[in-house]
């Protein structure tokens, strides 16, 4: 890959960024929020989960503004979109603005998890794709990552606007980069002719096979559920609602508060063990991104799936009364759960769709799992904390260690392994099938 195509992955993969930090940032944030603001448990379930609403409608339109006004400009409208919702998420003055801001940044995540991948996929020759979508996993990890770093250093003081608003400086970053950047080849041929684009493939060294494109209506949603496709549609949803329903948000978003109630006292001490989080679920997947294409999709899920389920076991039984263990086995099981989640079904519930799907209707499938990926994700979050008030927590890990078993099976009886075959290969796979 040549050092132009590099420089653009990277200027669109800080919206996976954007997307990690923003959705990160609300673990440290939130207990400020409760305080200042005086919110209920459902308030602050709602302040939670309000970003993700924003991103299922987000996601749902990203499809179609991408192919509308093309994909540097949806790119760019993601920007905009960040930009008033961090805006008003920092300056907040009660719960209604707070949801606005999270509302209106949940869109810009939405549309950020949908044109990112699509955006890296038609700029990058096929033999590198996997590579590059998993890049954009590695970002929102890292980006997760940076708002545990930031919470805590700025937890002292309860800066909660600060938090917000830290956001802006890889924004501003993003959004002077994509000055620098071309629309994608791709939808130039399909909308300005040859010549608009053929100077992109010249200028990138973009080679023939990424050249093949949409014909009029190929797109079409409907196509999903056509007997040939429907069994590749079922993997791709199947594996985008287990790697949600599993529970890692539950765990991702409410990190410090699952270790106060386990016994960490401090919040300060809380959000330090927060950081661990984020660092095994970055560490771990850029982990995976080396073993993917070595020991495999399968292999990776299977072994991934199987410890998360160990786990969460032990997990579970860590929150038991009266307590058998000390807190360190919670965050030792929680660690574990996240490394085996970022190992495994984290990037390759990404990874798989952008495989198996055939070309002509990947960016619809893209974006109809995108879409599925946020509703669980909504479901997931709006209702851990109540479910806990409810079951305990020891129960509500072990009802995401049922789903994660379940995950196993799917994954065994269903997901077929694409290791090292061309995407030909796949659709040849499909067909026989
Ligand atoms: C998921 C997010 C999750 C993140 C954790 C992503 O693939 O879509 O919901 O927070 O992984 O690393």
């Amino acid at each position: 890959m040549n050092r132009n195509s590099a420089f653009v992955s990277v200027v669109a993969a800080i919206g996976g960024l954007l997307f990690g930090y923003n959705t990160g940032i609300i673990s440290g944030a939130l207990s400020f929020l409760a305080q200042d603001f005086s919110l209920s448990t459902l308030e602050q379930e709602l302040v939670v989960s309000t970003l993700l609403f924003g991103a299922i409608i987000g996601a749902f339109g990203g499809g179609l503004i991408a192919n509308k006004i093309g994909r540097k400009k949806t790119l760019f409208l993601t920007v905009i979109f960040f930009f008033f919702g961090i805006v008003t998420m920092g300056d907040a003055v009660g719960f209604t603005t707070l949801l606005l801001g999270r509302f209106v940044t949940g869109i810009a995540c939405g549309l950020a998890s949908m044109v990112v991948p699509l955006y890296i996929a038609e700029m990058s020759p096929a033999k590198r794709r996997g590579a590059l979508v998993s890049i954009n996993q590695l970002m929102i990890t890292f980006g997760i990552l940076l708002a545990y770093i930031m919470q805590y250093l700025l937890a002292k003081h309860s800066q909660w606007r600060e938090m917000f608003a830290f956001a802006m400086i890889p924004l501003s970053l993003q959004f002077l980069g994509l000055f620098f950047i071309p629309e994608t080849p791709s939808w130039l041929l399909q909308n300005r002719g040859q010549e608009a684009a053929d100077k992109v493939f010249n200028k990138y060294g973009i080679p023939p096979e990424v050249q093949v494109v949409q014909k009029k209506g190929d797109s079409d949603w409907r196509h999903l559920f056509k007997p040939g496709i429907r069994p590749i549609f079922f993997v791709g949803v199947g594996i985008t609602i287990f790697q949600q329903m599993t529970g890692v948000n539950a765990v991702l978003y409410y990190a410090p508060a699952i270790f106060q109630s386990s016994g960490v006292h401090t919040t300060e001490s809380a959000f330090f063990a927060t950081i661990f989080v984020g660092l095994v679920n970055f560490i771990f997947t850029g982990i995976s991104l080396w073993l993917i294409d070595r020991l495999g999709r399968r292999f990776l899920l299977i072994f991934g799936l199987a410890g998360m389920i160990l786990s969460l076991l032990v997990l579970g039984f860590s929150f038991f009364e009266p307590k058998i263990s000390s807190e360190i086995i919670t965050i030792i099981a929680l660690l574990c759960y996240i490394a085996f989640f970022a190992i495994s079904i984290g990037p390759i519930a990404w990874l798989i769709p952008s495989e198996i799907f055939p070309l002509s209707i990947r960016s619809t499938a893209i974006g109809a799992v995108t879409f599925i990926n946020w509703a669980c994700n909504y479901v997931v979050s709006l209702t851990f904390l109540s479910m806990i008030g409810t079951f305990g927590t020891g129960p509500t890990f072990w009802l995401y260690m049922t789903i994660t078993l379940l995950g196993l099976w799917f994954v065994w009886k269903k997901v077929p392994e694409t290791k090292g075959k061309s995407l030909e290969q796949i659709q040849h796979f499909w067909h026989k099938k």
